[in-house]
């Protein structure tokens, strides 16, 4: 049913865990099969430092969040955000059609952790400048 790249993203895949002392953390449930995806991160200087995923999913779940992880590592965070599961499907050649709705986990998980991010930037930020004054 997978093609080979898929199996092998499943088989190994990349970036599994939690990232320790990460500032951006999102989950995200897919409605249809009610799997479950977290991905936290390290951003630093607006560069995604560190990204690493955990799910409770299927192999097409574990497969587009290893991939999805490798393409916006070193990327800018809107670079990140700008990431669709069409491209993350891309990049693995294909998903069977009744698994596509699996790779909305990983862009849906990525864009959480930024808005998280970008949430406790902005407060942090006030908060340095409240301090600097
Ligand atoms: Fe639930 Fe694939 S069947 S993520």
């Amino acid at each position: 049913m997978y093609n080979e790249k898929v199996m092998n993203e499943f088989r190994s895949p990349a970036n599994v865990g939690e990232v320790e002392n990460a500032n951006a953390v999102g989950q995200v449930g897919n409605a249809s099969c009610g799997d479950i995806m977290k991905i936290t991160m390290r951003i630093e200087n607006n560069i995604i430092e560190e990204v690493k995923f955990q799910t409770y999913g299927c192999a097409a779940a574990v497969a587009t969040s290893s991939i999805a992880t490798k393409m916006i590592k070193g990327k800018t965070v809107d670079e990140a955000l700008a990431l669709t599961n069409r491209e993350v499907i891309d990049e693995l050649g294909g998903l069977p059609a009744q698994k596509i709705h699996c790779s909305v986990l990983a862009e849906g998980a990525i864009k959480a952790a930024i808005k998280n991010y970008l949430e406790n930037y902005k407060k942090e930020g006030a908060a340095t400048e409240t301090a600097v004054r």
